[in-house]
């Protein structure tokens, strides 16, 4: 392995004006941002935001339209080989060998990673243990839960000790406890190391929980980039989610009385940014009640990421279409043996 940590460069990730056409649509557009070593960030949109197909640039599977970006330092264009070698991968689509046992799996990478010999030993055992899975090494890949190799690939992305890590949705179609204990080996990895890690999603939650900073991306440009709280606060004030048949009608009045930053109403639900909800709940029942809406309830919470999300976007990520996809793909998409 050569040693990439004295490449001297400011900033983990530079993206300069990166866009990726496929035929009319443009997938990423102008993607200009900057990440900072040790950050952990996030790309959070929904289906077809363009997150992989950013993720794919910088890890130089595919190259950019127009526009560069450096990676450790090293341009995606000019310097490929040194850009792989400074980086691990997760993908979005599982891509290990099913017949091999967890460990094997590992020393296959390793291999193709030229990993010394009397270092792999020491680095498999490492990352077997950083992902809890010292007991399950030896066994068939295809005993693994969904959970399990999700983990084994984060451990197989780490094993050359990359400066920066690339996570493509990584708990996509996993329960919400196998979900969390991933959660805990990221930011477990954050804290004791120096590496760089970009994760995509669309999980509010998780860019919430894990990232430093997250870029909120929506039919591949970036709408905004802040850390999750900044992004919070700037939305000024709680929400208010009004449960109503007519919630159009509802939201026209309020706007006509200029009651509300923001409305957003759909389906059966009206949701407002207020800067005190409390004060404004008697005269929104009073209103109600005035132009004959019938409310079935009334819900105030302080703004989440979701929130900020429609707010920057005007629409809500859809989660289920992501992961119906993900699970079409896991049936008819893998080998069968
Ligand atoms: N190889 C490809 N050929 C044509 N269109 C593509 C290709 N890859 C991705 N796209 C399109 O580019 C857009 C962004 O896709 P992608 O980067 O996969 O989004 P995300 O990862 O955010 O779901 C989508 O509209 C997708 O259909
Ligand atoms: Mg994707």
């Amino acid at each position: 392995m050569r040693d990439l940590t004295n490449n001297p460069t400011k900033f983990a990730i530079e993206t300069t004006n990166l866009t990726k056409k496929y035929g009319d649509l443009v997938a990423v557009d102008k993607l200009s941002l900057t990440i900072d070593y040790g950050e952990v960030f996030g790309l959070l949109g929904p289906n077809g935001a363009g997150k992989t197909t950013i993720i794919s640039m910088l890890c130089t599977i595919t190259n950019p339209t127009s526009g560069t970006a450096t990676v450790n330092g090293f341009n995606i264009l000019k310097q490929p080989a040194n850009v792989r070698r400074s980086i691990g991968i997760v993908f979005q689509d599982p891509s290990i060998d099913d017949r091999l046992t967890g460990r094997e799996n590992l020393q296959l990478h390793a291999c193709l990673y030229d990993i010394p010999t009397e270092l792999t030993k020491r680095r498999v055992a490492e990352v077997l243990n950083l992902v809890g899975l010292e007991d399950r090494a030896n066994d068939p890949m295809k005993t693994y839960s969904g959970g399990m190799r999700r983990r084994l690939e984060l451990a197989r992305g780490l094993l050359h000790s990359p400066k920066v890590l690339f996570l493509d949705e990584p708990t996509l179609g996993l329960d919400p406890q196998t979900r969390e204990h991933l959660w805990t080996y990221i930011e477990n990895l954050s804290r004791s190391s120096e590496i760089t890690i970009i994760l995509t999603t669309h999980y509010m939650e998780e860019a919430d929980r894990l990232c430093s900073r997250v870029a909120i991306i929506d039919y591949g440009k970036i709408k905004v980039v802040d850390t999750p709280a900044n992004l919070k606060a700037a939305l000024k004030g709680d929400v208010i989610t009004v449960t109503t048949a007519q919630p159009e009608k509802l939201a026209t009045r309020l706007t006509e009385l200029k009651l509300t930053t923001y409305i957003d109403a759909s389906k059966d639900t009206l949701r407002l940014t207020v800067s005190n909800a409390e004060k404004l709940i008697p005269r929104l029942i009073k209103i109600t009640a005035e132009i004959g809406v019938e409310v079935s309830s009334v819900s105030v919470h302080h703004p989440t990421l979701n929130d900020v999300f429609l707010y920057y976007t005007g629409h809500e990520i859809r989660t289920e279409e992501a992961e119906s996809l993900f699970r079409k793909y896991m049936m008819i998409g893998r080998p069968t043996r």
